[in-house]
């Protein structure tokens, strides 16, 4: 064989090609094995199904025995069931009514109303046991309906009430009050901003800051300038994790497009860990703390509690050492660790979930609660990150304007509730909050023991969520006792109950006995009833195998 120079070449571009090729396939796999097995770990796949899902839904028949049971137990569920629909359209009537009138002409209002239950149970529930969407007025920890009933509030304004809506009645007033006399200029600042800057600067212990509009709208700024100082183009999300509506951190079901730079890996995995060192492409790394109690899985919603697969668990010092290695891995490679503390900052601790769980993040989004009630997004980062412009390229710039941005109102009122994080009632609060927390689920989860009731609270702090113990079909209709008993919950139900620090151990027992009697009421009228043959499994390969004779049927049957 002729070893001249060209073969030489050739052979040696060959190799480099060779190794080249197993590098990517390598990083491919690494890539693959750091997904959650989940279908919310594999975001295209999801969406792929989600598209072939047919809608169908149970008649009267199937609604109240989908699971089997006998016929004593079937007439207790139409007892129960005329029961409760007989209370709903008697005590809501007249919040239901402007409900149903505004419904037509609010998007968001249809949405939530189809979303509330499976959507096989959806129609019968909306018909038979309405929710209304009108509340009159708050006070303490209860609200008031259009009907004149109060609730206990459990919905927790998305997570924005974290210190009752009495502290945030009078921040909006009080601040309104400092904003008056400038109104609603934008563009120049209200003087109070220097004041927020300050003292965000303290609590999140970085340099810069930047005001917007929504929780969605920093998480946005945060990856865009993570992207611009890394000049890399991939975001990574953890599986499950929640971060706003924009495209690349919903790369799910939800978004009719594919992120495209996103990766969503497994969260608490080593795996994830390895495709971090070795990618070359990753800018940022998002981590809502919030997923500490049920890593990998979506936001819980009772939309999706088909059967009692749900789990939830909160292991402060497992998280603990994930965020360490996390923080570790992001600084050796240059991606900028975000923390999304939107829906938890300022609810575990004064300084945010930074100071909980002591890991120091490059940008740090806040919202919620921050704008003392008013919309509000916040981006606060080390100022090599936060910096727009580059002093050597000046028209390779990092754009982020809005028009509400730093609006004199807003400010005035966050105000408030900086300046309330620092008051020595608000310090004694946090003291000892996991321990108040904690012993108040282990009160309501011995009862419910006691009681035999097929249910438990997994808690974060004061974010709960309901796990049910024994295969079941109906836990979904939990949400509805609960709001008889007087219960307000946000329309994911059990999913997730957002108590406010302002409960009162008198509140809390009030809550305690309240939902123990709609879980009392809901096991007493049948709808626990056991079917020993009946697991998680088998309630979702029964279900998979309805869609399927759905699609057979649609097919054979186009009209
Ligand atoms: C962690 C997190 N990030 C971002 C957002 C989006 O915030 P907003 O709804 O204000 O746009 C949310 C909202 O729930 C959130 O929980």
């Amino acid at each position: 064989m002729d070893w001249g120079p060209t073969t030489l070449t050739v052979c040696g571009l060959g190799t480099a090609a060779l190794a080249t090729s197993l590098v990517t396939l390598r990083r491919r796999l690494d890539l693959s094995q750091a997904k959650h097995v989940s279908l919310a770990g594999h975001a295209r796949i999801a969406r792929r199904l989600a598209a072939l899902v047919p809608f169908y839904d149970y008649d009267d028949e199937r609604f109240f025995r989908c699971d089997g049971a006998p016929d004593d137990v079937v007439i207790r569920r139409r007892a129960g069931f005329a029961w409760l629909s007989a209370l709903y359209r008697s005590r809501f009537a007249e919040t239901v009514r402007r409900t149903r009138e505004a419904s037509s002409s609010i998007s968001d209002l249809q949405f939530t109303a189809a979303y509330r239950v499976p959507f096989q149970f959806s129609r019968m529930v909306r018909e038979h046991l309405p929710v209304g969407a009108f509340l009159q007025s708050s006070e303490a920890v209860t609200v008031t309906d259009l009907d004149g009933n109060r609730f206990y509030d459990l919905t927790g304004a998305y997570g924005v009430n974290v210190f009752g809506y009495e502290f945030y009645k009078g921040a909006i007033e009080r601040g309104a009050a400092r904003a008056a006399q400038l109104g609603p200029v934008l563009g120049p600042y209200h003087p109070i901003i220097i004041d927020n800057v300050e003292r965000l600067k303290a609590i999140s212990g970085l340099d810069e800051v930047s005001f917007h509009m929504s929780g969605t709208e920093a998480v946005m700024q945060a990856v865009r300038l993570a992207r611009y100082h890394t000049r890399r183009s991939h975001v990574v999300v953890f599986c499950g994790a929640y971060h706003g509506w924009w495209g690349d951190v919903q790369p799910g079901i939800g978004n009719p497009l594919p992120a495209q730079a996103t990766y969503t890996l497994r969260d608490m995995s080593e795996d994830s860990l390895r495709v971090l060192r070795t990618r070359r492409d990753i800018a940022c790394v998002l981590v809502n703390p919030l997923q500490a109690l049920h890593p990998n899985a979506p936001a819980p919603s009772d939309s999706s509690l088909v059967d009692s697969a749900r789990t939830a668990h909160f292991d402060k010092a497992a998280y603990t050492e994930w965020l360490k290695q996390l923080r570790q891995v992001c600084s050796q490679q240059g991606i900028a660790l975000i923390f999304d503390e939107v829906f938890l900052g300022f609810r575990l601790a004064e300084r945010g979930a930074q100071e909980y769980f002591g890991i120091r993040a490059d940008l740090v989004t806040y919202g919620k609660t921050l704008g003392g009630g008013l919309p509000i997004g916040v981006v606060c980062g080390r100022s090599d990150l936060m910096k727009r412009y580059r002093d050597d390229r000046p028209a390779d710039v990092c754009f982020a304007r809005g028009t509400f941005n730093s609006h004199p109102y807003v400010m005035t009122a966050m105000n408030e509730l900086l300046r309330h994080l620092e008051s020595a009632q608000t310090r004694s609060l946090y003291r000892d909050l996991d321990a108040l927390w904690d012993t108040r689920a282990q009160q309501i989860n011995q009862r419910l023991q006691q009681a035999a009731l097929p249910l438990r609270i997994a808690n974060m702090s004061s974010i709960w969520t309901v796990c049910y113990t024994q295969p079941a079909r109906y836990n979904w209709l939990l949400q509805y006792y609960m709001r008889a008993e007087g219960i307000a919950l946000s329309w994911v139900g059990t999913g997730r109950l957002i108590f406010s620090l302002d409960y009162s151990d008198t509140d809390f027992a009030a809550v305690a006995d309240r939902f123990v009697a709609a879980a009392t009421a809901m096991q007493r009228d049948g709808w626990w009833w056991h079917n020993p043959k009946m697991t998680n499994k088998s309630i979702k390969r029964a279900i998979f195998t309805e869609m399927i004779a759905r699609r057979v049927f649609a097919r054979s049957h186009p009209h």
